[in-house]
């Protein structure tokens, strides 16, 4: 049996069509659905808000900010990396600013990266929970070298979980960083519903 995000990219049902067929037609669908697939399922915490759900569709809008993007497949890796595994940190739904550099000290045991890939990974999963003014430092305090990189990756991986943020009606669309972010808020409500409808 599929997981539901496997499960939408099957069935295709025709009101998320127009948004998973740019996923489908993308050039690098499959390094995306790759991702998808190989998602550490055991290593997510689990919950109704920040459990495997939330994860399944920031991984999706990761895929498509990167799109927008035009990221490269190193990139896209660094990304969706960090989309699959920035709430591992997680010890409960609250509110909770350091849960990110929780799951940037958890992260290195389940990826194959080194060096300053990793620290990218790391850095992005840690500014993910704090206020966008302290990427900087914290991408200074893990020596990375190619800044402007590790900026770019941190704030698609925030906008990509911002825009699930309206399972708790909590998206404020003036904080998505990227303009073409905005275009998926409907997408996003409607992706909400139907995990809900099947429970998820
Ligand atoms: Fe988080
Ligand atoms: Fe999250």
């Amino acid at each position: 049996m599929g997981t539901t995000i496997e499960k939408l990219f099957t069935e295709m049902p025709a009101e998320f069509a127009p948004v998973l067929s740019k996923l489908r037609n993308w050039d690098k669908w499959p390094l995306f659905y790759h991702y998808v697939q190989t998602l550490n399922r055991d290593a997510l915490y689990t919950s109704r808000i920040h459990g495997y759900a939330h994860i399944e569709r920031v991984i999706l809008y990761g895929g498509l900010i990167a799109l927008h993007e035009g990221c490269n497949e190193e990139d896209i890796k660094l990304l969706l990396t960090s989309c699959s595994y920035h709430d591992i940190g997680r010890i409960n739904d609250m509110v909770d600013d350091s849960h990110g550099a929780r799951s940037a000290e958890k992260v290195p045991s389940l990826v194959d990266f080194t060096g300053e890939d990793l620290a990218i990974i790391q850095a992005s999963i840690k500014a993910h929970s704090v206020d966008d003014s302290l990427i900087d430092k914290i991408i200074k305090d893990f020596n990375i070298s190619d800044t402007k990189r590790a900026q770019l990756i941190a704030k698609m991986l925030k906008d990509a979980d911002a825009l699930d943020r309206v399972r708790v009606n909590a998206l404020d669309p003036s904080y998505l960083r990227f303009e073409y972010s905005r275009q998926y808020i409907d997408f996003s409500v409607a992706l909400c519903k139907y995990y809900a409808s099947l429970n998820e």
